[in-house]
């Protein structure tokens, strides 16, 4: 049978120069469409937390929602988004968070997650790890426990790994790319 990496190898599409020349952009709806896959990286991902209590499961839009989903049902969590600015509808928490090019802002719920929960942070790759800090702020704002921060994908030479360790937070990646 075939071992995680080459699952996982065989089922993430990178596709040359998007969505600017230079970039390979690993794409992962082709892991999400391949049944055996989708199945095996969530359960890779939720086996650390099996059998310990986490309440909640905090996605990042988008592709975040779809494995933070599956993770807290599997860990019988709640889930919790954290969107884009503008998207939600009660009050929210704001942070802002660098991308490659420029700011943008994030937000969630305020009353999404409760003083001393524990929480696990996911998304489907970290790079620079921009996006993971600033949500690593909002869940610590609302006093969280960040359990660990999930990624299906590391870009190690990004350097976003280190950066969320420097925070002290503890991740999980299924598969690193090099030299990207
Ligand atoms: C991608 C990816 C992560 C983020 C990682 O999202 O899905 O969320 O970049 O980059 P970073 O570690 O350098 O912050 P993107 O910003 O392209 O938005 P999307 O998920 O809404 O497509
Ligand atoms: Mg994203």
């Amino acid at each position: 049978s075939q071992t995680l990496q080459e699952t996982l190898l065989a089922a993430i599409r990178t596709i040359p120069d998007y969505p600017k020349p230079g970039i390979l952009f690993r794409d992962i709806t082709t892991l999400l469409g391949d049944a055996r896959a989708f199945r095996r990286s969530v359960d890779e991902l939720v086996h650390p937390y099996a059998g310990s209590k986490i309440d909640k499961i905090a996605g990042i839009e988008a592709r975040g929602f779809i494995l933070g989903g599956a993770m807290a049902h599997q860990l019988s969590s709640g889930f919790v988004p954290i969107r884009k600015k503008g998207k939600l509808p009660y009050e929210t928490v704001r942070v802002a968070y660098s991308l490659e090019y420029g700011l943008d802002e994030m937000e969630m719920h305020r009353d999404a997650v409760s003083p001393g929960e524990r929480v696990i942070l996911v998304d489907d790759l970290i790079a620079t790890g921009g996006t993971a800090e600033g949500a690593v702020k909002l869940l610590r704002q609302m006093g969280a426990e960040i359990v660990a921060a999930c990624f299906v994908i590391d870009l190690p030479d990004l350097g976003g790994r280190a950066k969320l360790e420097a925070l002290g937070v503890s991740v999980n990646t299924l598969i690193a790319y090099q030299g990207d």
